[in-house]
């Protein structure tokens, strides 16, 4: 079983485009894994808890949960509108999450692995954790990001997480594919050349009350990070049968912001204290841009990824996302260049090409796609790139290169139209020799087989609109990669659909 999954989207505020990018990316990694036949299990969720979404809802004027089930309702939303294939979405207030998390803290618990103790520091309540001596900033105060900022002392319960740096450092070091761009394997090893504290994994009700309580203590509730983590056990029934088929997770998917501390340290290190097998890999994205600068919540500039997917359409949103980021760099946005990718990859090469097929099947083979016959240099020329393309792009998914399988696949399509002006079949119609009739022939054939393979091979991005294409095609579904992406003579005699303009052009 190949399990993926993302991070969970902290309820307190509307989806944007982070999130959807985030859900895209995975889907796109979970159906390529499905094509080249792998059974594939994908997660995605919502993290409830937490003092923010308490803080949110009490501004909101509503109970916390009424916020997590609009949010929730949000999200799913978008999961539908963005065909996010995921098994399963956990959200952390369900009994069945909650169980999981008590059933951990119970276990380190009696392991001797929690210990209470006084705790006394800086607190920032924007970020819901103590602040430490290197959080100040020259003048030293407080850096922005952690807002008001109050000392307290309180009583509170440890996770023993210091006493596994070393082995932390060793399991890295030994597993060179655990994180993934290398350039963040070296950060968190870089990150832990200083030493790491105990960590503080309650909350008492007083000061947050929405969370999920200690089991060996209810005036307490967990730190949302132990809480949120825990989702990607909690999802597959942690002590199940389902758990042991699925576990360990192939990849983590997340964004740059959550590799350090969480993912990279506690993560690894709550596993293995309970003895659970560790994750095979950590996926670690950038972030987009806006004009350079982040997009969150909290600066107010987000980009509703739901209206962009209204106006241009499912696959061109994906599409646009996965081919403009380098997986694990940054990127920037902008609807300028959103509208250009759409307009020239999507309309001019690819679309162009699918209605003048279906124009020229229309007037010249009766709506058939007719046999290939002629395979002279031109035809030979095209089914070599295809090769080439084909193996290049496969491995560039391997390597979470999508943006260049993409670029490679679009090169591939636009040879489909070269080839299609060259062998003009609009001048071959015109003529009465046989040899011309099955130069025609040929022509419209091997255009078919070509736009039948780059849909298959752009299937992992843009689902509905490979679908679409195969269905103009005269196909009913797009199977696994070893029986699709191979040049056949599949679609002869097969009935092509009517003109269809699949990308209208936008100004
Ligand atoms: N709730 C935590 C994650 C817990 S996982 C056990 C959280 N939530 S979040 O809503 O802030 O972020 C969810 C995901 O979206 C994270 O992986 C985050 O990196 C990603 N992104 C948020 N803004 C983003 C961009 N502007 N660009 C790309 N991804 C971004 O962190």
């Amino acid at each position: 079983m190949f399990y993926i999954t993302t991070a969970i989207v902290y309820a307190n505020g509307d989806p944007h485009l982070g999130h959807a990018y985030e859900l895209v990316l995975t889907d796109v990694i979970a159906r390529y894994r499905r094509m080249i036949g792998d059974d594939v299990y994908f997660t995605t969720g919502l993290d409830e808890h937490g003092q923010k979404v308490q803080q949110s809802a009490n501004k909101l004027g509503v109970k916390p949960i009424e916020l997590c089930n609009d949010i929730a309702s949000k999200f799913n939303d978008l999961c539908a509108e963005l065909q996010i294939s995921n098994n399963d979405y956990i959200r952390t207030t369900e009994n069945r999450h909650k169980r999981v998390v008590q059933t951990i803290l119970q276990e380190l618990y009696d392991k001797k692995e929690i210990y209470k103790d006084d705790y006394k520091g800086f607190y920032s309540v924007k970020q819901e954790q103590f602040l430490q001596e290197k959080d100040r900033v020259e003048d030293g105060s407080w850096a922005e990001e952690f807002g008001e900022v109050i000392e307290i002392v309180e009583s509170n319960y440890f996770f023993k997480l210091s006493q596994y740096q070393d082995w932390l450092i060793d399991f890295i070091k030994t597993n060179e594919n655990f994180i993934f761009p290398q350039f963040r394997q070296k950060q968190v090893l870089e990150f832990l050349k200083n030493p790491i504290n105990d960590l503080c994994i309650s909350r008492p009700v007083e000061r947050l009350s929405w969370g999920i309580p200690l089991p060996f203590d209810p005036g307490f509730v967990t730190y949302v990070w132990f809480d949120a983590l825990i989702n990607y056990i909690s999802a597959i029934k942690y002590g199940s049968d389902q758990f042991s088929d699925i576990w360990p997770v192939n990849i983590h998917v997340i964004g740059k912001d959550i590799i350090l501390p969480a993912h990279a340290i506690y993560w690894p290190i709550i596993l293995h204290a309970c003895g659970i097998d560790l994750p095979q890999s950590l996926l670690v994205h950038g972030f987009w841009n806006f004009s350079g600068r982040k997009m969150s919540k909290s600066s107010g500039e987000t980009i509703d990824p739901l209206s962009l997917v209204k106006e241009y359409g499912t696959s061109a949103f994906r599409y646009f996302f996965t081919r403009e980021m380098n997986v694990g760099q940054d990127s920037d946005y902008s609807l300028d260049q959103f509208i250009k990718r759409y307009n020239s990859d999507l309309g001019n090469d690819l679309g162009n090409l699918v209605s003048r097929l279906l124009n020229m099947g229309a007037r010249y083979s009766d709506c058939l796609v007719p046999p290939v016959t002629v395979q002279d240099e031109p035809e030979k020329e095209l089914l070599t790139l295809w090769e080439t393309t084909r193996d290049e792009a496969v491995e560039l998914y391997d390597g979470m290169q999508f943006h260049i399988a993409l670029e490679r696949t679009f090169t591939f399509i636009r040879a489909i139209n070269r080839y299609t002006e060259i062998r003009a079949p609009w001048a071959l119609a015109k003529s009465d020799e046989a040899d011309d009739q099955k130069k025609l022939e040929s022509t419209l054939g091997t255009i078919a087989e070509s736009l039948r393979l780059s849909a298959a091979l752009l299937a992992p991005v843009t689902p509905d609109i490979s679908l679409k294409i195969y269905k103009l095609l005269g196909l009913s579904e797009i199977s696994t990669w070893d029986l699709e992406l191979s040049w056949s003579s599949r679609l002869e005699g097969k009935v092509m659909g009517e003109k269809t303009i699949l990308f209208p052009r936008s100004q």
